[in-house]
């Protein structure tokens, strides 16, 4: 028999208008049940919710419905004891668990399917897969936020050079840096907060595409489903998939931001910069050089950013020439929403984990900061502040840093006189903002760079962070 030759012809639960045997490679072909079977829990709950609505409106007799929520607890002790089998004849997980309920309770198994199609069922399914993972993955950007605070508490005074253009620009605290990061981050979690808003909506009594014949109670199933509302129209509710679109967009602009700071991690991990040293158990060696010491994590992190992205492109190619209302298309949506989770999660694990344990060279970050006239922006402030218009005090300070180059000195390493040479109003008090320590204190207002900015913020997100793990959406009640 040849890989693709079907041994269960007979027992597609579809199969009544067929004269033909589906053929075998088409089934290997349409077949989902290799990626779906990650829906198997949701499934199953989504299945209970629909039994006991059909008891709740007399569709079943509580006798049937109590029989099959009894078969599909037994299928869910078995999914989580890994001992479900599935198979491909039974192309999808709804199907296959549907057969395995017939196959365990008989005949009255066969009345669940009232009232419900697979197109209403999978888009139900999807959205309750896709709420949980939006809630684990909220959890795991506040861990990584507060793996952020605390290196940003320890190293709220640390100085280092700030960048533009990748060109030394003006002193600013690491602990400010990292704060950065976490606004970064804040902006994805807020995003995934909305997002979840709209994947909360029950699918499910869409049937197939029109709505049933069958007086359903559709609130009923989203009260036990957890789900905030319904989606309002039939058509639309079994072919929407918008919002695993919104949800890979969301994504990928979390990555996009992980891509950056993996860069950033790389380059001071560089010999180079030398301002960080990453821990040795997340780096790797070379088989040739034996001084080598890689940053393999956030390189792979900042590789993984380009599977995302493609995932968000899938997913929008696949939608934009559907017609109402459910495609087969739509089959794909699910492996990027999967691979778009999974690399997700592994990635907020990877810099949890790796960031908090970064060693920070701080000579070196002191040193770099120093260079590249870091302070000239604080001189031009000073000499408006002596009542020099900004453009010329920009213009002095042009000269200043010429001298400097030419001497190869540093602003706060020209003598006095040699300053008043420029302009007559600049005293001994400059060498107080010429520093970097003086460069970042001055920036002291929300927003600013200083260590004591950073340390209120610190505690100011400490709080946000803590109100947050307080509040805990609704669990559904199956
Ligand atoms: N496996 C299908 C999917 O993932 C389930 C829905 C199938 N519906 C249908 N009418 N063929 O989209």
């Amino acid at each position: 028999m040849s890989q693709f030759e079907s041994k269960t012809k007979q027992t597609k639960l579809w199969g009544g208008r067929f004269s033909e045997f589906l053929d075998a490679f088409v089934e290997t072909f349409t077949a989902s049940i290799s990626f779906d079977q990650r829906l198997a829990l949701q499934d199953i709950q989504g299945s209970l919710a629909h039994a006991k609505m059909l008891e709740k409106v007399g569709i079943l007799t509580r006798t049937d419905s109590q029989v099959i929520q009894k078969g599909l607890h037994t299928i869910r002790e078995d999914i989580q004891a890994n001992r479900f089998e599935v198979s491909i004849a039974h192309e999808d997980i709804h199907m296959n668990i549907e057969a395995r309920l017939i196959e365990l309770v008989g005949e009255v198994g066969k009345k669940l399917h009232t009232a419900r199609s697979r197109n209403d069922q999978v888009a139900t399914d999807l959205r309750l897969y896709l709420r949980t993972e939006i809630d684990t993955l909220l959890q795991g950007i506040t861990d990584l936020q507060q793996g952020l605070l605390n290196l940003a508490e320890r190293e709220f005074d640390t100085i280092m050079p700030g960048f533009t253009h990748l060109q030394v620009a003006q002193p600013v605290t690491l602990g400010h840096h990292m704060l950065a990061w976490f606004e970064m981050l804040e902006r994805d979690y807020q995003r995934f907060v909305e997002c979840r808003k709209r994947v909360n909506h029950l699918p499910l009594g869409s049937a197939a595409l029109a709505g049933t014949t069958f007086p359903i109670d559709r609130a009923y199933c989203a009260e036990l489903l957890a789900f905030d509302t319904l989606c309002e129209n039939s058509l639309d509710a079994v072919s929407d998939r918008d919002f695993v679109i919104e949800f890979c967009s969301h994504a990928s602009i979390m990555m996009m931001h992980f891509s950056r700071i993996a860069e950033e991690l790389i380059l001071w991990a560089s010999t180079q910069f030398q301002f960080i040293e990453l821990p040795d158990r997340f780096c790797t060696g070379s088989s040739i050089m034996p001084q080598k010491k890689n940053p393999d994590v956030p390189e792979l992190i900042r590789g993984k950013t380009g599977r995302v992205i493609g995932h968000l492109v899938s997913l929008l190619v696949l939608m934009k020439s559907q017609t109402l209302a459910y495609n087969k298309d739509n089959q794909e949506d699910k492996e990027p929403l999967f691979d778009t989770i999974d690399t997700l999660k592994h990635c907020l694990k990877a810099y949890a984990e790796m960031i908090p344990a970064v060693q920070v060279n701080k000579v070196a970050m002191l040193e770099a900061a120093s260079h590249g006239f870091s302070t000239a922006t604080d001189l031009a402030d000073y000499l408006v502040n002596q009542g020099l218009a900004f453009r010329d005090a920009h213009e002095v300070v042009g000269q200043v840093v010429q001298l400097c180059i030419k001497e190869k000195c540093t602003l706060d390493q020209v003598p006095l006189d040699q300053l008043q040479k420029f302009n007559a109003c600049i005293k001994a008090d400059v060498y107080e903002v010429l520093t970097v320590e003086g460069s970042v204190n001055a920036r002291n207002h929300i927003g600013g760079c200083a260590p004591k900015q950073v340390k209120k913020q610190v505690n100011r997100l400490r709080a946000c962070l803590k109100e947050r793990t307080g509040a805990s959406a609704q669990q559904p009640l199956l």
